[in-house]
């Protein structure tokens, strides 16, 4: 079994669609085993995308995650860092593939609906930053 760190970004929640991609998380199968509506701070923001630091976008990325509630969620399942991967499509929402979270709802790279973990190790950290005591 393996997790992942899932946030519904602000875009997400403003829009009204967090029903919309938990219903997608748990008809593939997956199991949703934390969840938490909060708004973040600046620093988690930071930490959260600290790979991104030096990318000129990072400033209104990271002005854009604390603009608003979001939901965190830890979810598990055989594979389940790839298949919510697979779920949330290609970061760019206008390549995305239609039936992708971001296929179907975005149009814009920023507000791109969805986060989840891309490898073991950042689903590790990001696990650790959003749910100390899981
Ligand atoms: P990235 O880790 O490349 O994408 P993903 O979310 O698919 O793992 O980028 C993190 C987020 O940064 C991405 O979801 C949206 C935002 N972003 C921009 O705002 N502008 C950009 O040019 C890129 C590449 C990403
Ligand atoms: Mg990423």
């Amino acid at each position: 079994m393996e997790r992942t760190l899932v946030l519904i970004k602000p875009d997400g929640v403003r829009r009204n669609i967090v029903g919309e991609v938990i219903s997608r998380i748990e008809r593939k199968g997956l199991n949703i085993v934390a969840m938490d509506m909060r708004t973040l701070d600046a620093d988690t923001a930071k930490t959260h995308y600290e790979e991104h630091a030096s990318r000129p976008f990072f400033g209104s990325l990271v002005e854009f995650i604390t603009g608003g509630p979001l939901v965190a969620m830890v979810v598990e399942g055989e594979r389940a860092i790839e298949a919510f991967r697979a779920l949330a499509g290609a970061t760019d929402p206008v390549t995305a593939a239609p039936g992708t979270v971001r296929g179907d709802f975005a149009l814009e790279v920023q507000q791109n609906i969805v986060h989840g973990s891309d490898s073991t190790y950042s689903a590790e950290r990001e696990i650790k930053l959003f749910f100390p005591d899981l």
